[in-house]
């Protein structure tokens, strides 16, 4: 072997070497930084409503990090149109109560069915209730709802990027009268716009969505 390729072949493994120790470093500034790898279109597919949460606790900060996401969002006119309600224990049972109530004015409920709908309030991490401020003039209120939409979906992909999943329920959970009495808003000041279920739970299916060409055209 000649002088020569003994001496390159050191330089590759001294390259090599370095390359590694840089990649390294990079990964533990990135992780200290708390800087993912995740690129967008992954994100914004692992986002789905989850349907069954199971018991286990998403970690405050996560939480934390997911309002703060949704403070980011965007408003026309600096608004800031959206308010979060995070439920303690003692709401969340109280909660549970009033959403058996509201499931059953209409009909009855076997005991394993009143089983189901409580543990749809108790199970998930967390429970939060989503607002929007009530702008009297209705293009206002209009824009606000996207930007509170906007808003719900940064809190939402916040989660996803942690591995937390989500569920926007709507329906007489957030129309009731009773709801605004517990959280204690005014109607005429805010609207509940969202219950948003947090927590761990299984992916549902994949659901067929439309193609791009359905969607968009390029004119
Ligand atoms: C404004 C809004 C209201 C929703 N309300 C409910 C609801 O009341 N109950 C429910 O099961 N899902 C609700 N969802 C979730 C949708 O059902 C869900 O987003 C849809 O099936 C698509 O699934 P994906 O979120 O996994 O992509 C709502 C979503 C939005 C955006």
């Amino acid at each position: 072997m000649n002088r020569s390729f003994i001496t390159n072949h050191n330089k590759y493994i001294y390259v090599l070497i370095s390359m590694i120790i840089v990649d390294f470093l990079g990964l533990c500034i990135m992780k200290l930084c708390h800087i993912r790898f995740m690129d967008s279109i992954r994100l914004f597919k692992s986002r789905r409503t989850i349907h069954n949460f199971n018991k286990k606790k998403v970690s405050e900060d996560i939480i934390l990090e997911a309002i703060e996401a949704a403070n980011f969002a965007p408003c026309h006119r600096n608004t800031f149109p959206w308010r979060y309600y995070g439920l303690g224990d003692h709401m969340r049972s109280t909660l549970s109560e009033l959403f058996y109530n509201i499931k059953t004015q209409n009909s009855k409920l076997s005991v394993r069915s009143k089983e189901l709908v409580i543990s749809k309030i108790l199970n998930p991490s967390h429970l939060i209730f989503a607002s929007q401020v009530i702008s009297n003039d209705s293009f206002q209120a209009k824009e606000d709802y996207a930007a509170c939409s906007c808003s719900i979906q940064n809190l939402m992909l916040s989660l996803a990027s942690n591995g937390v999943g989500s569920k926007w329920s709507t329906g007489e959970i957030i129309s009731s009268s009773q709801i605004y009495d517990l959280l204690n808003i005014s109607q005429s000041k805010e609207e509940i716009i969202a219950l948003l279920f947090i927590g761990y739970g299984d992916t549902p299916n994949d659901i067929n969505r439309p193609t791009l060409d359905q969607i968009y055209s390029h004119l």
